[in-house]
């Protein structure tokens, strides 16, 4: 079996400030940390963790920075994509020591973890909400699964490549994905796409392949699908996603609160 925790949207900032004037983003990271480490033992062995974007909220050094400081008790492999938040100069340095971002360009990468191939793609525009899928980046991937063959994929990415109906969101969606669409239709391999961006979960069918969001620790956003939905965040903070393949994919969303009990029926 290998298993790949997936966290998104942390949206760190320097110790001692806060996003948007409310959000205390690395006590709710903290928190997140301290429920994975809690259900370490009912999961089992962990090959990775995935964070699928919006490391930084600010893309600053220093947030970086205090992201490791953060994720460090797990002492986990980790691989980050980046979001719209982040800053590719700035993360490509923190993380530069891993040896799995490329040195110049997109951060496009490619490596095998456990029996999956683990391919992360970089949608970030700097200065932009929306996202988008470049040629670099689908000739990336075209190569990459035309390495992988028929082994199972998980393929991240930050932003969808689904509307998710909530318009504030879909208008900094991700362009390019008909493209995407086709590149997975012509692999033999069983792809899941894993994406954050819209700090909520939600499952769609993308071509032949499962595309998962993940929650965020620090925020979400409302499933309200009116065209007047009011725009802005929740303060709800949720959990992160275990993926695990084991002949078949299995994705399950842990919630950061757990329930009492365990009580006889
Ligand atoms: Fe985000």
């Amino acid at each position: 079996m290998t298993t790949v925790l997936q966290v998104s949207d942390t949206h760190i900032v320097a110790p001692g400030q806060m996003v948007a004037g409310r959000l205390d983003t690395a006590a709710s990271l903290q928190k997140l940390v301290t429920r994975i480490g809690d259900m370490l033992p009912q999961i089992g062995p962990v090959d990775a963790v995935l964070v699928s974007g919006d490391l930084s909220d600010d893309g600053s050094r220093e947030s970086y920075a205090h992201f490791r400081a953060l994720l460090a008790p797990l002492d986990l492999p980790l691989f980050v994509i980046p979001g719209n938040h982040d800053c590719r100069a700035h993360l490509r340095e923190a993380f530069a020591d891993d040896g799995y971002l490329p040195q110049t360009g997109r951060l496009n990468w490619h490596r095998q973890v456990g029996e999956v191939d683990l391919i992360g793609l970089d949608t970030l525009v700097e200065g932009q909400g929306g996202g988008v899928l470049e040629d670099e980046t689908l000739e990336f991937l075209q190569d990459a699964l035309a390495k992988v063959g028929q082994r199972p994929v998980l393929l991240a990415l930050h932003h969808p490549p689904f509307d998710c109906g909530i318009w504030f969101m879909d208008a900094i969606g991700l362009s390019g994905s008909d493209a995407l669409t086709d590149l997975l239709q012509a692999s033999q391999a069983e792809i899941r796409i894993l994406c954050g961006h819209i700090h909520s979960m939600m499952v769609m069918s993308v071509g032949r392949a499962v595309a998962i969001s993940s929650p965020s620790p620090c925020s979400s956003f409302a499933f309200d699908l009116r065209a007047d939905a009011p725009k802005g965040f929740l303060t709800q903070e949720d959990g992160f996603l275990v993926h695990q393949w084991q002949q078949g994919f299995r994705s399950v969303r842990i919630p950061l609160e757990g329930g009492a009990g365990p009580f006889q029926f």
